[in-house]
């Protein structure tokens, strides 16, 4: 696992969206899995500029979302859909064959996550995972207890998670209670797994997930055992780390040597 600490979020953000920038640039056609969230807004903000800016093309990729809400229709302002459309797929005029999620509306549930397991082995599986974090430790909608080996399926959301996304819903809204996830081994098979943590609410399950055991209690800790993982934290996210001066030793303020030189209007590097 590569764990790679910047002074400043903004940093932290120009090394994970380069980090797209630059698989795509190498291979155009790759398949990439993307999340929701707000430690992302800023991520498909930087995609957004570095697109336009001509320094990165989606049209010839294939995206798969981690998740959707269970119960929640495509057009629906909550749906994880909406939000891909609203924050990255309609400011790029992405087609609609470029991007998946699974239906939060289908019948059946269980049969849409099997279906939608399929289509990532049908597009030749993940090349570059794109993960938030969640304040228990979830990766995707995998909450605390998920198997290590599981598939996508329908998981219950964990009372914490609905109070922490409750802010993206109204007061009289209801928060669901289960979504369609992409399950850890799914995660797992990905070719290289990037995971972006900002912000102290972040630090206990991020010191879990690098240093604690590999455990279901934190679901994160399995990509321990990613053959290809790289952590991109703010120092805020990164405060709980016990070996935080060995992180630092290896790759000082984050500096792997892969920094990418991409120029994100709004969003420049503070020195
Ligand atoms: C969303 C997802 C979740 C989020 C996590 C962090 O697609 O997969 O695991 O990444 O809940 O969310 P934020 O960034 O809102 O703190």
């Amino acid at each position: 696992m590569k764990v790679l600490i910047f002074r400043s979020r903004e940093r932290a953000v120009v090394r994970a969206a380069g980090e797209i920038v630059q698989q795509l640039q190498a291979r155009p056609a790759s398949v990439l899995g993307l999340a929701t969230g707000g430690t992302m807004d800023p991520v498909y903000a930087a995609l957004i500029a570095a697109a336009r800016d001509g320094q990165v093309a989606f049209d010839r990729a294939t995206m798969f979302n981690l998740d959707e809400y269970v119960g929640v229709p495509p057009d629906h302002p909550r749906s994880y859909e909406h939000y891909m459309r609203t924050h990255f797929f309609d400011a790029l005029n992405l087609p609609d064959r470029t991007w998946r999620l699974p239906r939060g509306d289908a019948p059946d549930p269980a049969a849409e996550a099997e279906a939608y397991e399929a289509r990532i082995a049908e597009a030749g599986g993940i090349d570059l995972q794109l993960l938030g974090i969640g304040a228990n430790g979830h990766i995707g909608f995998n909450e605390p207890s998920s198997s290590l080996s599981s598939r996508t399926r329908v998981k219950t959301l964990h009372r914490r998670t609905r109070d922490d996304n409750a802010r993206f819903f109204g007061p009289d809204e209801v928060v669901p209670t289960t979504a369609i996830t992409m399950g850890i081994a799914t995660i797992l098979d990905s070719r290289h797994a990037l995971l972006l943590a900002t912000g102290a609410a972040k630090a206990q399950a991020v010191a879990a997930m690098i240093e604690g055991p590999v455990s279901a209690r934190c679901p994160a800790s399995a990509l321990q055992l990613h053959r290809h993982a790289t952590v991109v934290l703010d120092e805020d996210a990164a405060q709980a780390l016990e070996l935080r001066d060995y992180y630092d030793t290896v790759h000082p303020d984050g500096e792997d040597g892969q920094m990418p030189a991409m120029r994100i209007p709004g969003l420049e590097p503070q020195a």
